[in-house]
């Protein structure tokens, strides 16, 4: 039985949900699962965007099949070739010997890559600013490298303004029926699993993000069609400006990340002094994790939502804890820059973490504030250091207000 959503007159979404994957890309969680989008157009030629990930490829099949009724599948535009929205290409094909498939150069010779044949007269190659008609309906495709992939394109619908985006603006988390942005409640329940697939996923490529972007903001776009999470049709400027935030490393909110790696809770409860004190001064807009125990993905993306980040850490085997380096060489690896840092720093004998860190934040990142006033402690804090600890919550506060 097809699931389908009707998303205008001839447009359908025929994606399906995945509530089975466990870790997307074989790393991040999803414990609210993902969806893959595809969408299927019926004009005078029928045109399918998209397909899906091997994992839901029957159900998506039916779908198609559903919605076409019978008809021809013309022409199937590939804006991404990653496998979890290109892997049912071939089954499509053995389906639809008829369609003809339109992409670009790099993405057909990715797709012949991965093993996803098109034969040489089944392929249109299209380039940026190339348009199509299918009736009704003209699309324009629009290059967007490194959104997410070196091939990413985007189409966009001349006729009703729809853009097909791809990567951009999707999101984790399944469906469950609700197709819309106006039929969830996007801020409570999407934006912290959108903001968490933006900045693992796309995070690193922020200047390519802004470059498409710029390339949409000369459209008249009414409706953005993505391929993970909701469909947007109204208040695009809301989900535009959190991507203007996240592409040019702008935090969204001022407030506090604080990430503590400790072996005995020593320095869990130093940061727990840290962050009554930034409390009881006003600061409540603080999040508080353990590194060891939470996913990186949810400390990437809360290091993009705050201005302040705070590292507390134990010396391990003369350096830094391995579980607080693996954060801090993912946060260089998507680029994250443009925060400001405080420092605690525990040692029972030989305490350098806290000059390793501070090393490794201004010579490895970029625009990265590491404040003077730190805390260092020796196995736990004693009233001793209580001034520096006052200190560091007055160098975040004074900080947060000058910003
Ligand atoms: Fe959802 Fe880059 O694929």
């Amino acid at each position: 039985m097809e699931c389908v959503r009707k998303l205008t007159n001839d447009l359908y979404w025929v994606g399906a949900d995945d509530r089975r994957l466990a870790l997307f890309e074989n790393i991040h969680p999803i414990p609210r699962g993902v969806s893959y989008n595809s969408y299927l157009l019926l004009d005078e030629k029928t045109v399918l965007f998209d397909t899906a990930d091997w994992s839901v490829c029957k159900q998506f099949l039916e779908n198609v099949e559903g919605v076409l009724k019978g008809r021809k599948l013309d022409y199937l535009i590939i804006n991404h070739v990653e496998p979890d929205h290109a892997a049912s290409i071939e089954e499509v094909l053995l389906r639809h010997p008829e369609t003809t498939v339109i992409s670009n150069e790099q993405a057909f010779t990715l797709m012949d890559q991965f093993g996803y044949r098109v034969e040489g007269e089944k392929q249109i190659v299209v380039k940026e600013g190339d348009t199509q008609k299918f009736g009704k309906h003209t699309i324009a495709f629009v290059a967007a490298p490194m959104v997410h992939w070196p091939e990413a394109m985007v189409s966009f619908d001349l006729t009703t303004g729809t853009l097909f985006s791809a990567d951009a603006f999707g999101s984790f988390g399944a469906l469950g029926g609700r197709i819309f942005n106006d039929e969830v409640d996007f801020d409570r329940d999407w934006l912290d699993d959108a903001r968490r697939y933006y900045t693992n996923i796309v995070g690193k490529y922020g200047p390519f993000v802004m470059d498409l972007l710029g390339k949409a903001s000369q459209l008249d776009i009414k409706m953005i069609c993505p391929l993970h999470g909701p469909v947007w049709r109204n208040n695009i400027k809301y989900i535009v400006d959190k991507y203007i935030h996240w592409a040019t490393y702008e935090p969204e909110e001022k407030g506090v990340l604080l990430v503590y790696a400790s072996m005995y809770g020593n320095t869990e409860s130093t940061a727990s002094v840290l962050a009554a004190k930034l409390a009881e001064k006003g600061m409540t807009n603080i999040a508080m994790y353990d590194v060891s125990k939470t996913d990186i993905s949810y400390l990437i993306s809360d290091a993009f939502k705050y201005s302040h980040l705070v590292l507390a850490s134990v010396t391990y085997n003369l350096g830094i804890y391995p579980k607080m380096l693996n954060f801090l060489e993912d946060m260089k690896a998507l680029n994250l820059q443009k925060r400001i840092v405080g420092i605690i720093e525990n040692g029972s004998w030989a305490c350098t973490v806290g000059g390793l860190m501070t090393e490794f934040l201004e010579n490895n990142m970029k625009a990265m504030t590491v404040l003077q006033d730190g805390v260092t402690i020796n196995s736990r804090m004693t009233g001793g250091q209580e001034r520096s600890m006052n200190d560091l919550v007055d160098g975040i506060l004074n900080s947060m207000k000058e910003a």
